[in-house]
């Protein structure tokens, strides 16, 4: 089969599912607002509808698909989605989640076949943990990490938001706690997406800032080569521990980006960035069969020319993508809906 393309010519492989906007903590950089609009629960798709649309896009070339959310474990019975998926001819089944209802879930996850599982993590410290997500569930987070390993998730990742002011104080003990635990820490640049009102240039800790920091404690720092088009670059510590740092702001991937977004209420979006998407949902609920959704996504992937990352790396002022009462009106460009 020939890969699909798009204008620029990159494939599309990565799909990244997001099962519900809903999210049990506000963390500032993602959602600093009092209130939301939440998605209509009649939009939203069913495991069905969900399993069907994975299945098109496994037919075009998607071999890595990732359930985000909002937070991805408050979308009741999940493992009965991950089961589905874990039937397609996937490399690659994983999920993003902040770690607050793991213990409860872990086992069932892994069991049902999810392969590989990243928690975010962006502090070791309580207080901070509460004043960053304004819920008080720090100890449960590390629980939950905890009980990830022990249901055998091997190849763990932590995410660390990195803010100045905030928690760009604990590189250094988040590197050493990843090790301890044997999970990665990538530490991600503080990005303006939807739902980032509060974001500044200035509170932006950019990789090569990250990397000094690091090399002043650890000592020299060595890339590692790439493996394939994932956001992070990874870098060995003399000691042999490794990291990985996501740097959407300063040195964006758009060039060999494969990825790209299923909202909950079947909305797909080629860029995180990406003003319109294309409705699925509309097209599945009017009886479209699998060849007209392979054919919708195929002439949308096609003209693809999205490269939101870079582009913003060029404006000559930079402010956030979009502010409080216009995310209110177009609750689809919230990185809470779109997939973190
Ligand atoms: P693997 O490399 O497969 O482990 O997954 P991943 O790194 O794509 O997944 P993860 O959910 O851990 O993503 C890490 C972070 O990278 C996200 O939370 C975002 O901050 C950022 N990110 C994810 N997807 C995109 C994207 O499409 N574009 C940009 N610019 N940044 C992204
Ligand atoms: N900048 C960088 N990453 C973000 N995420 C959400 N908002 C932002 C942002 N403004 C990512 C984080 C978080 C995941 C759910 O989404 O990695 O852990
Ligand atoms: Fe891909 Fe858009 Fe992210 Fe660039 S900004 S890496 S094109 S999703």
């Amino acid at each position: 089969m020939h890969p699909l393309l798009d204008h620029f010519g990159r494939p599309l492989r990565n799909l990244r599912l997001s099962v519900t906007d809903r999210c049990n903590l506000r963390c500032s950089y993602c959602m600093p607002e009092a209130d939301y609009v939440w998605l209509p629960k009649s939009d939203v798709l069913t495991f069905e509808e969900i399993d069907r649309l994975v299945s098109v896009f496994t037919a075009l070339g998607v071999d890595k698909v990732r359930l985000t959310g909002g937070e991805p474990l408050l979308r009741a019975d999940l493992p009965e989605l991950i089961a589905l998926l874990a039937q397609r001819p996937l490399r690659d089944l994983a999920m993003t989640t902040n770690g607050v209802l793991l213990t409860q879930h872990a086992a069932a996850l892994r069991s049902a076949g999810l392969h590989r599982l990243t928690v975010s993590l962006d502090t070791l410290d309580p207080a901070t943990f509460a004043l960053l997500t304004r819920r008080d569930d720090h100890a449960r987070v590390l629980a939950g990490i905890e009980a990830a390993r022990a249901a055998g998730f091997g190849e763990l990742k932590l995410d660390t938001v990195v803010i100045a002011g905030v928690n760009d104080h604990e590189l250094v003990p988040l590197v050493e706690f990843g090790a301890r635990i044997g999970a990665e820490v990538r530490f991600i640049e503080y990005m303006d997406v939807g739902g980032a009102t509060r974001w500044r240039l200035d509170r932006v800790v950019s990789r090569q800032q990250m990397l000094q920091r690091l090399a002043q404690h650890f000592g020299p720092i060595r890339e590692l080569p790439r493996t394939d088009a994932a956001p992070a670059e990874r870098f060995a510590l003399p000691d042999g521990g490794t990291f990985g740092i996501i740097a959407s702001v300063t040195q964006p991937f758009c060039a060999t980006c494969d990825r790209a977004r299923l909202t909950a209420d079947g909305m797909w979006f080629l860029c995180l960035y990406a003003e319109r998407g294309t409705d699925l949902r509309r097209l599945l609920r009017a009886g479209a069969s699998d060849a007209d959704l392979a054919g919708a996504l195929a002439a949308a992937w096609r003209q693809r020319q999205e490269r939101g990352a870079e582009v913003r790396a060029g404006l000559r002022e930079r402010t956030p993508l979009a502010a409080a009462d216009r995310l209110r009106q177009q609750p689809h460009l919230e990185m809470h809906t779109r997939g973190g």
